[in-house]
């Protein structure tokens, strides 16, 4: 498979220390992969809070890279629940930055689930718990998405998103996470339409075995959700966020229409 994202690359994937993010992060430098013709002076960066966890990912990524000599890979500490952390951080390290890269690929993957043991008013919470939720999973992201992309505006830009079938279904128990998915969705779309240079693409990784997998298999309010994931991870057929993470890069190298929605099976809509 060839890749697109040719001569020097910059690379950023938030929510890198654990789960799809890091998973991604290790598929993207191996022979073949996404940045297999990235060209020296090339730069990834991995975002979330945990930096014990981003370092684990840039060790795997070492360990297991195709010729990593190529590339910065930098790890990158904001917590995006907190917008005040978020803008200056993200102002700050943008200024640091070259704007001399070919291609700009910026994955926006890190989120929470919220309270999934209650349905959407049977228990109130406190307002902040609201706003961290949408912080991070819709207001940082748009904060980001759209600083970054003014910053690398001459390179081909790329923007990719993590989303769900949440986006596209109401689900109980989930209603606050459904709604900046879909808010997401929609942002992607209006980016691209004010925007035609600008490639972007939703993809939905499927139901994961990864912490938020295992929230909702441990702790969601609803049994037989429970027990629907509950029964994915005993027949196995739960996705590996690896497996998850290998089918988005054969998205983005086969190709796809700007704007699209993806999930893991291939379906679109
Ligand atoms: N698992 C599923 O079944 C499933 C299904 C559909 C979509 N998704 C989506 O897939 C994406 C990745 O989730 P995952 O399943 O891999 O879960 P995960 O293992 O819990 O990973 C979540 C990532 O988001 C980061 N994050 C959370 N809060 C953050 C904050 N305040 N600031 C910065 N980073 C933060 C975490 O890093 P730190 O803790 O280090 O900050 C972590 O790297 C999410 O957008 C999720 O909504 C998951």
């Amino acid at each position: 498979m060839t890749s697109q994202f040719v001569g020097k690359c910059f690379c950023m994937i938030t929510g890198a220390s654990a789960g799809f993010g890091q998973a991604l992060a290790q598929l993207m430098v191996k022979e073949g992969g996404l940045l297999s013709q990235a060209v020296n002076g090339s730069k990834i960066v991995l975002l979330s809070r945990n930096v014990s966890g981003m370092k684990q990912t840039r060790t795997a990524m070492e360990e297991k890279g195709y010729d990593m000599s190529r590339f910065d890979v930098e790890v990158v500490s904001i917590d995006l629940s907190d917008t005040g952390n978020t803008e200056g951080k993200t102002l700050e390290y943008l200024k640091k930055q070259s704007k001399e890269y070919d291609n700009l690929i910026l994955f926006n993957n890190a989120g929470v689930l919220g309270d999934v043991t209650s349905t959407a008013v049977d228990k109130t919470h406190p307002i902040q718990d609201y706003q961290n939720l949408f912080n991070v999973n819709m207001v940082s992201p748009v904060f980001l998405i759209t600083n970054v992309c003014q910053h690398f505006s001459t390179s081909k830009r790329t923007i990719v998103q993590t989303s769900s079938i949440a986006a596209k279904q109401a689900l109980n128990c989930m209603s606050t996470y459904c709604s900046a998915k879909a808010g997401m969705d929609m942002f992607m779309k209006c980016l691209t339409k004010d925007h035609p240079d600008i490639t972007t693409l939703s993809y939905s990784p499927g139901p994961m075995d990864t912490a938020i997998g295992n929230d909702l298999r441990l702790n969601h309010k609803v049994e037989s959700v429970r027990e629907s994931w509950e029964e994915m991870k005993e027949k196995g057929t739960i996705v590996n966020p690896y497996d998850s993470a290998t089918k988005l890069l054969e998205v983005l190298q086969t190709g796809f229409k700007s704007g699209d929605f993806v999930d893991v099976f291939g379906r679109t809509g």
